[in-house]
């Protein structure tokens, strides 16, 4: 999620080891090779095995239309020793559209194959390549064959973001149209639904409507990091006793990213962390936003944190 989940949040994140696998923040492919610095600083996970801390595997996530430059891209990422590669094919920033990227090409389901498959015959079937999609541009019409050119090209999973471009973020999330996807490919093709996952009673209502136990969560982490482990449990945990304890993982993001990442980036990142926890009803977070949106440096966040 791109100005959230940098290297330190998916550290932070998957500490507690019930998260399966994480991505970059998107990596912008245009016309132009990547330098392998660039790589290393969306991934610094490349250095040790394309793991966290934790061993949870991270796959660089690139984003671009055009599916030569998006190949020989991977390839580097690959060389570097990336895990795998996700395709961002559902970022609905318009300059990222203007652009040819992200959603713009669910508008023509045969780009998707003809990104997905040409990476694959680059760089060796074994490799993992991933696809983020939503239901469509700006209509649901071709959600299925969305679907059938993932698959098709050789895309090890399809994640589903279950609204459209034109939805944006707006509820409800559209659950029962990945379901349309799951019923025209094969069982075994690998479907992860994602969209308003907030906790482990919407888990069990987007598993029941879109048939797909496997789940992406984005935000939901955010605002209650034992969201996966309490999927896994299948058990809700005490919310007061969580709200303390992600309070505790803000200020150890405050901490360590004023230093990794410098206080003005740690600051805006921490705010952006601090908004998404006011998702999708207000709480204490909600209080905390307010105070801490205005401020100008950690200390003063740290201050609104403490109070
Ligand atoms: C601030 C923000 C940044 C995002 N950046 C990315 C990104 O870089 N790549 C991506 O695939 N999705 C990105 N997304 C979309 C999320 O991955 C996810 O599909 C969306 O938020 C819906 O899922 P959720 O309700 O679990 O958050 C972003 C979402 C937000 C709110």
């Amino acid at each position: 999620m791109e100005g959230v989940l940098d290297p330190l949040m998916r550290q932070i994140l998957t500490k507690n080891k019930h998260i399966d696998y994480c991505t970059t923040e998107f990596v912008r492919v245009t016309d132009k090779l990547i330098p392998k610095h660039v790589f290393y600083r969306y991934a610094p996970e490349l250095r040790e095995d394309s793991k966290t801390q934790s061993k949870t595997p991270v796959l660089v996530q690139l984003l671009g239309g055009k599916p030569d430059w998006m190949a020989e891209n991977a390839r580097i990422a690959k060389d570097l020793g990336a895990f795998g590669i996700d395709l961002n094919f559902g970022c609905p920033a318009k300059t990222v559209n203007r652009h040819d990227g992200g959603a713009t090409l669910l508008k023509d389901p045969q780009r998707l194959f003809d990104t997905i498959s040409k990476i694959k015959s680059t760089l060796g079937q074994d490799f993992h390549v991933s696809a983020k999609v939503r239901l469509g541009f700006d209509n649901k019409d071709l959600v299925t064959d969305i679907a059938i050119a993932c698959f098709e090209s050789g895309a090890n999973w399809m994640t589903v973001h279950a609204r459209t471009k034109e939805e944006a973020y707006k509820p409800p999330a559209h659950w029962e149209f990945i379901r349309k996807m799951k019923e025209n490919t094969p069982k075994d093709f690998c479907i992860f639904a994602n969209g308003d996952i907030w906790s482990l009673s919407k888990y069990r209502e987007c598993v029941e409507k879109s048939l797909c136990k496997d789940v992406m969560i984005g935000r939901g982490l955010l605002r209650n990091p034992f969201l996966a482990e309490e999927i896994k449990k299948n058990k809700e945990f005490d919310s007061k006793e969580k709200e303390e304890k992600t309070l505790t993982l803000i200020k150890d993001y405050l901490q360590k990213g004023a230093q990794i990442y410098g206080e003005t980036k740690a600051l805006n990142r921490i705010k952006q962390w601090l908004r998404i926890c006011t998702y999708p009803e207000h709480s204490r977070f909600s209080k905390i936003f307010e105070l801490a949106k205005r401020t100008r440096s950690t200390t003063e966040i740290r201050k609104c944190l403490e109070h």
